[in-house]
């Protein structure tokens, strides 16, 4: 998830001044690095966000268009030459891109023999020297971008800019949202309207393969096949700060919402579905080593930590080598037991969270093999491990971790597959997980489309003073990070437990005012769980369950049920831990309580 941001104008307007502010509301996209073109003054880049670019920007950096960006690293560190815009050989063309081009690699080798020098290491970098070799044929700018694009795989938002053709900036998208903003006399591209609300309220909303030409004047709207479309002006009457949130009144609601484009994302190029195969290129290095290690410990904190758990009995099961998990705070003090056939294993939305990366310091310390599965690209623990995957889930705002965690999960069980298939594990198994795990986003969208009856439970049990969350096996994580979501937006006292230690005290607290949420998908656990409900039950304790769709049974023992579709057992976390998060969410909607950011709370915390 990046930020990018287009403008052009004849009415007076300080184009430099334009883009700068307007890249400060969509800062909530990325801050790895910033970056603006303007023809008539150059470019300047910045490692960091809008406010280190400013002090880098002179004083006669002036101009009537141009194209800016914040960029949420995915290929490449965030350094400097990193940032977008990104130009051809010749300095002519410029771009700015959200998304992943996937066959760049590709691309970026044929382009070579043919004589480009590319500076950056971006994926992005590729398309405008894509443009330019197409300028070499094409009569105009647009048919070479239309040529480019037309060779180009995987996700994109962008804006190209052509130092001949100064006034006229060429808008494309394919999985990435766009936004054509229609002033009068001035013309805009955006990733979302925060940035153009200011100037006007009339946008255009581009769809999937739709290329958008804007001038000053006016715009045009094509497919990549070169056929005009119409689309239809709407006016927008959200403020900017809506705008960033997608309409959504929250960024946690948001970012719930994502959790399909999340897991693709997570997804995305590292599956060979057909050989049971999961490629994961930031382990290449140590591939050989791995194969040498005889015990994971996975280090974490909070929310990751219950991700963790869930890897833990996915490794277990599907490699065959020895986990733990340990809370960071813990594990920097216990003096470890450590060899080089360790991998100590981080998994961190920040990637800086400091008991986490004193934990991988610790380890390192020891002479393990440290590894990472973290989300913000050139974070200090992406940059401290010996080797790890990115979650490439984009920026998470809201305090409450929902969308990393999916992808933490979804990471998780890639890694299962990627050493599981180097020790044995079948072709055919692998090919069932890959499967599985592409039928995900579906599955989560199912899940999502329940918003309003989750909404109606939380209004229900909004009084509930605690809260017990059970489940087992792959669960039993599901019902810790179900428990910890309640307890931070709601301030309810809300207790994780695994179903069968229950009956060694919590089930003392349960009366018919004691609610429990319990996990019970159709799994090898199903039988169980049944039996605990039962517990349960015979205590007057009110139950909400988490099942697998066509469970008609299970509706007639419990108070309410949220069915969620069926998938593998290793993956249903994925799948159960959605409801949970929505439901915590309106609970604290329902009280009042400022969701984005609970009290006392921090989104990374640096200190011990
Ligand atoms: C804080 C956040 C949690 C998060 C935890 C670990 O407590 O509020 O949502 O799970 O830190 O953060 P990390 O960035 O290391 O995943």
């Amino acid at each position: 998830m990046c930020g990018i941001f287009a403008y052009t104008g004849n009415t007076g307007k300080e184009a430099g001044k334009v883009l700068l502010d307007g890249l400060l509301s969509l800062e909530y996209r990325g801050y790895d690095s910033a970056g603006i073109f303007m023809p008539d003054a150059g470019s300047v880049k910045s490692p960091g966000a809008v406010a280190e670019l400013r002090k880098k920007v002179p004083q006669d950096f002036k101009g009537k268009s141009g194209i800016a960006h914040l960029r949420w690293a995915t290929h490449g560190e965030p350094t400097e030459v990193n940032a977008h815009p990104h130009a051809d050989s010749s300095g002519d063309i410029w771009v700015v891109h959200n998304g992943i081009i996937e066959n760049f690699k590709e691309l970026k080798h044929a382009l070579e023999k043919k004589g480009h020098t590319f500076k950056s290491t971006t994926d992005t970098e590729v398309l405008a020297h894509l443009v330019e070799e197409h300028l070499k044929t094409e009569k105009s700018f647009e048919k070479a971008a239309l040529a480019a694009l037309n060779e180009v795989r995987g996700t994109y938002g962008i804006a190209l800019q052509y130092k001949k053709e100064p006034d006229r900036i060429i808008a494309a998208r394919m999985g990435s949202p766009i936004v054509l903003g229609l002033g009068d006399g001035e013309h805009f591209i955006a990733s979302d309207p925060s940035p153009i609300l200011p100037h006007t309220k009339k946008v255009v909303f581009l769809e999937d393969g739709e290329v958008a030409v804007i001038s000053p004047d006016g715009h045009s709207i094509f497919k990549l096949d070169a056929t005009k479309v119409k689309r239809e002006v709407t006016e927008i009457d959200w403020d900017a700060e809506q705008a960033q949130k997608g309409g959504y009144e929250h960024f946690m609601l948001k970012e719930i919402m994502e959790g399909p484009e999340v897991v693709e994302n997570s997804l995305r190029g590292r599956l060979i579905p057909e050989k049971g195969l999961a490629k994961l290129g930031g382990l290449e290095s140590v591939a050989k080593q791995l194969d040498t290690i005889d015990r994971i410990i996975i280090v974490a904190c909070g929310t990751a930590a219950y991700a963790g758990q869930a890897g833990e009995y996915m490794f277990e099961a599907e490699t065959g080598i020895p986990v733990e998990v340990e809370i960071g705070s813990e594990f920097r003090y216990k003096k470890p037991v450590i060899n080089e056939r360790t991998a100590v294993l981080a998994i961190t939305q920040s990637g800086e969270t400091l008991d986490t990366l004193e934990a991988i310091r610790e380890g390192k310390r020891r002479g393990a093999l440290t590894l990472g599965i973290v989300n913000t690209v050139g974070s200090t623990i992406a940059r401290e491990t010996d080797a790890g995957v990115y979650n490439h889930a984009g920026p998470e705002i809201s305090v409450a971790s929902t969308k990393a965690f999916l992808s933490q999960l979804t990471v998780l069980a890639l890694l299962a597959m990627f050493l599981g298939r180097r020790r044995g594990m079948s072709e055919e198994k692998g090919r069932e997980i890959a499967k599985a795990l592409k039928e995900l986003p579906d599955k989560i969208r199912t899940v999502l489309e329940q918003r309003e009856k989750i909404e109606a439970l939380a209004k229900k049990y909004v009084h509930s003073r605690d809260f017990l969350y059970i489940g087992r096996k792959y669960n039993f994580a599901v019902a810790f990070e179900g428990a910890i979501k309640l307890k931070e937006l709601s301030y309810i006292h809300a207790e994780g437990c695994g179903a069968g230690e229950m009956k060694h005290g919590p089930i003392a607290m349960i009366d018919e005012n004691f609610p429990t949420m319990a996990l019970a998908p159709k799994d090898s656990m199903y039988e169980k769980m049944i039996s605990n409900i039962h517990e349960i039950k015979a205590r007057k304790g009110p139950v909400i369950a988490i099942a697998t769709e066509g469970d008609e049974e299970i509706a007639k023992l419990v108070d309410d049920v949220i069915y969620v579709p069926e998938t593998l057992e290793m993956l249903s976390p994925i799948l159960n831990v959605v409801p949970l998060q929505l439901f915590a969410y309106y609970v604290a909607k329902e009280k009042g309580f400022n969701v984005d950011r609970p009290r006392n709370l921090a989104k990374s915390v640096t200190v011990e």
